[in-house]
C-alpha cells in the first residue's frame, strides 16, 4: 500500500484508513465555526513536523487574526507559510501584501493561480490549504463560469504535486450539494448535530477516491489542543 499523508488528527486518519492520498485535492466542508480552519492548520502542522513545508492561503480571515487564533492553541506555526489573500470588503480587490509584480490586482482565479505558483517556486511546500473557496464562488453569476475556473484551480493544484485541502462553508441556503465535491478527490464533512437538546460536533468522510474509508459519522471535539475525533464512538448511543 502506498504511504498515506496524515492529517495529524489521529481519529480522522483512522477514518481515512491511514490518511489522505499524496498529491490529491480534498474538500473540507462545514458551517461557520465548525472547525474547518483548525482542521486545516493541524494538517499543515503535521507536515511541518515531518519537514514538509505547508502553505496556507487565507481568502477570508486576515493573517494577523488567524495567527492570534492559532497561538491560543499554543501552536507556533513554524514551517507553515501564511499567505494573506483577503479582499478589501467585498470589492473584489486584493489586500495582497507581497512583493508580487501585481499591485492591487483583481481577485480572480487566474491571478490566484499566478500568486500560488510564485509561492510554489519560492517556498516549495508539500501541503497546501485554500481557506475558503466560498469567497471564490461569490465572484460568479454563472455556474458554468465558476465550474470552469474551480476546475482549472483544482487541476493546477493536482499538477503541483502537493496534497491540498480546500475549505467550503455550507449554509442553510446551500442545500447539500457543493460543486467542489465533485471536482475533488475526497470530502470531509464537519457537522453540528442536535441530539436531545444538545449540540454535538461530528465528522464524516463522504468520499475518498482510490481508498476505502469509515462510512460512519463520528463525534469530535474542539479542545485546547485542536480537533479530536473519536473514531470508535457513535453519535447515536
Ligand atoms: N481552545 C478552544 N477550545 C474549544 N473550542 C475552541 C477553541 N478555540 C476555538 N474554538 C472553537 O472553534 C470554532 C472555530 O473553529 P474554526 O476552525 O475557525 O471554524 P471554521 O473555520 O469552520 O469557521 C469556534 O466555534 C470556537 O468556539
Ligand atoms: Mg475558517
Amino acid at each position: 500500500m502506498t504511504e498515506r499523508v496524515k492529517t495529524g488528527i489521529k481519529g480522522l486518519d483512522e477514518m481515512l484508513h491511514g490518511g489522505l492520498i499524496e498529491g490529491r485535492p480534498y474538500l473540507v466542508s462545514g458551517g461557520p465555526g465548525a472547525g474547518k480552519t483548525i482542521l486545516c492548520m493541524q494538517f499543515l502542522m503535521e507536515g511541518a513536523k515531518n519537514k514538509e513545508k505547508g502553505l496556507y492561503i487565507s481568502l477570508e480571515e486576515p493573517a494577523a487574526e488567524l495567527k492570534k487564533d492559532m497561538v491560543s492553541f499554543g501552536w507556533d506555526l513554524q514551517g507553515v507559510k501564511i499567505m494573506d489573500a483577503t479582499q478589501e470588503a467585498g470589492s473584489g480587490i486584493w489586500l495582497l501584501k507581497t512583493d508580487s509584480v501585481m499591485s492591487k490586482p483583481e481577485f480572480n482565479v487566474t491571478n490566484l493561480i499566478k500568486v500560488i505558483n510564485d509561492k510554489l517556486v519560492e517556498y516549495k511546500p508539500k501541503r497546501i490549504v485554500i481557506d475558503s473557496v466560498t469567497s471564490i464562488r461569490l465572484l460568479y453569476e454563472r455556474k458554468t463560469d465558476m465550474r470552469r475556473d474551480l476546475l482549472s484551480l483544482i487541476n493546477f493544484l493536482i499538477k503541483s504535486g502537493c496534497t491540498t485541502m480546500l475549505t467550503a462553508e455550507t449554509g442553510s441556503r446551500e442545500g447539500n450539494s457543493l460543486m467542489e465535491e465533485f471536482l475533488t478527490s475526497g470530502l470531509i464533512k464537519l457537522h453540528s448535530i442536535e441530539t436531545r437538546g444538545e449540540r454535538i460536533s461530528a465528522v464524516s468522510v463522504d468520499k475518498m477516491r482510490g481508498s476505502d474509508f469509515d462510512r460512519h459519522i463520528r463525534p469530535m471535539k474542539i479542545t485546547n489542543d485542536g480537533i479530536v475525533v473519536f473514531s470508535s464512538e457513535s453519535i447515536f448511543e
